[in-house]
């Protein structure tokens, strides 16, 4: 059954789970997404972003949620829209049935140029009055989605090399969400706490204090009844990056986010954890290994069923994780 983003993660908040929301483009990830929720009965948040709608087109988009819910009606879905860059964007979604948007109002409409706090709070308002006449959740970000190590922006904020920053510069500040949430009456909030997005995060194997936890836990003091989402939550497979780089790909070296920390994270106040690198890592080593293994093939039936398979074992070991499994 379809639910709210609020629905699902008050659930999340009252059983202290998290949930991860993987980002779909086509059938194979919502196939691999609907199995490995169904299998350990977890509740589901699948999120489409601007290039997933560009890709698959709004009407495919969306009859592949819809199906996902038709085939699976025992287990709750949110169906999300990533990082909308305008309140019209989101109008499309609410009208298109998705059942939470996400209103990235940190970046101006280009998506890139860094946006300023009273813009941020008037474009979120407003696609929270609109969207709660509909029954439809919200998603704000506040604070610049970065990468803590080399101190600059992510590709996300178009700040590039020229813009770098202090590590507390980079954090979601506690006094500020307060506010945010109180002028905007968002139900979730993307905080900044040391994630950027993407498969290149570190440069070296991380030690273990890439979450800002002390921050986390004074922020969701701050706004105990608004939800906790973690964009950039990747943990780049190490297994899978030596399967990509072992058939041909060219990947340099690169680190995620641990899932341990993704779960200390959790235990203080994160709900929504955003996951879409880790599913394209596993899909593009899957189809990398069966091509060079079974080189007379040319069925996309069967190394697409790879993909499945590969992308599955990652959704499977998150709703694990996160102690999202049981709670469907
Ligand atoms: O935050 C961005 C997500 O990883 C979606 O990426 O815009 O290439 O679909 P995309
Ligand atoms: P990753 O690039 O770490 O998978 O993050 C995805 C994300 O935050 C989508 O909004
Ligand atoms: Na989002
Ligand atoms: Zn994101």
């Amino acid at each position: 059954a379809l639910i709210s983003l609020r629905q699902l993660l008050d659930h999340a908040a009252e059983h202290s789970y998290g949930v991860p929301a993987f980002n779909v483009n086509n059938l194979e990830q919502m196939r691999a997404i609907m199995e490995a929720a169904d299998e350990t009965d977890s509740p589901v948040i699948v999120q489409a972003s601007a290039g997933a709608r560009k890709y698959a087109g709004a009407p495919f988009l969306r009859h592949l949620i819809l199906a996902a819910i038709e085939e699976f009606p025992h287990i709750p879905v949110c169906m999300h829209q990533d990082h909308g860059t305008s309140p019209a964007i989101c109008q499309r979604s609410i009208q298109l049935g998705f059942s939470s948007v996400m209103m990235d109002g940190s970046l101006q409409e280009d998506g890139k140029t860094p946006a300023s706090y009273d813009y941020n709070v008037d474009v979120t308002r407003r696609v929270v009055e609109m969207a709660h006449a509909c029954g439809v959740s919200v998603e704000g970000e506040l604070g610049c989605l970065g990468s803590l190590e080399t101190g600059q922006a992510g590709e996300e904020d178009g700040v590039g090399a020229e813009g770098t920053l202090s590590h507390d510069q980079l954090l979601t500040d506690p006094e500020e969400a307060a506010d945010f949430v109180a002028k905007t009456g968002v139900d979730a909030l993307a905080i900044a706490i040391g994630t950027s997005h993407g498969a290149y995060k570190f440069s070296r194997p991380p030690t273990g204090d890439i979450l800002a936890i002390e921050r986390i836990k004074e922020i969701n003091a701050r706004i105990p009844n608004t939800h906790l989402v973690m964009h950039g939550s990747s943990s780049v497979p190490q297994d899978w990056l030596a399967v990509i780089n072992e058939y041909g790909g060219e990947i340099p070296e690169t680190y995620g986010v641990p899932v341990e920390e993704i779960v200390e994270g959790i235990k203080h106040g994160v709900r929504k954890v955003n996951i879409d690198t880790d599913l394209r890592l596993a899909s593009t080593g899957a189809v990398r290994r069966f091509l060079a293994n079974n080189p007379a093939e040319f069925d996309p039936r069967k190394y697409l069923k790879e993909t499945v398979k590969a992308m599955k074992e990652i959704c499977l070991a998150r709703y694990e994780a996160f102690g999202t499994a049981g709670n469907a």
